[in-house]
């Protein structure tokens, strides 16, 4: 196992997903990438005075954010963060696909946590949309 992935969307689930894939990575000497998926802002074309590119950069930045806090909480070990945009479990595939992942891991639940859910959306497409071995975290 050389690559492993995990996904991470700032929920206490999907912390715990990336502590697990950090010892995952850890024992099998793996490279850990963190990804956040930013979701793209939809602006009106009808409103020309959007700051768009302002808005665009905040939710960047943001995305940054969310996923340095957790490469902060798995120090020592090394991993590299990746910000993207697009639809959340689609850009999770397709960023799997491309390391190759050996191992793509996301949390069972999420930020949109509704409690009677037992799995979130993200996680039960990117298990629809992908080949590669899932670990979802509980
Ligand atoms: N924007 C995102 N970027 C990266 N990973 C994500 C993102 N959204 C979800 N995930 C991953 O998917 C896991 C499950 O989250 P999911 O969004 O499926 O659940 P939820 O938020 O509880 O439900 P839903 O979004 O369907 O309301 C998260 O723990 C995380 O690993
Ligand atoms: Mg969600």
């Amino acid at each position: 196992m050389k690559n492993v992935l995990v996904a991470v969307d700032g929920s206490e689930a999907s912390l715990k997903a990336a502590r697990q894939a950090g010892d995952l990575a850890r024992g099998f000497h793996a490279r850990l990438t963190v990804l956040h998926v930013v979701a793209p802002v939809i602006i009106p074309s009808d409103a020309p005075w959007a700051p768009m590119d302002e808005i665009h950069a905040a939710e960047l930045q943001r995305g940054q954010s969310i996923a340095q806090e957790v490469q902060r909480q798995l120090l020592p070990l090394e991993s590299r963060e990746l910000v993207k945009v697009g639809p959340a479990a689609e850009t999770i595939v397709e960023v799997a696909a491309s390391l190759p992942a050996d191992l793509v891991v996301v949390g069972s639940t999420g930020k949109g946590a509704v409690k009677r859910l037992l799995l979130g959306s993200v996680a039960d497409r990117v298990m629809h949309l992908t080949e590669l071995p899932v670990l979802v975290v509980r």
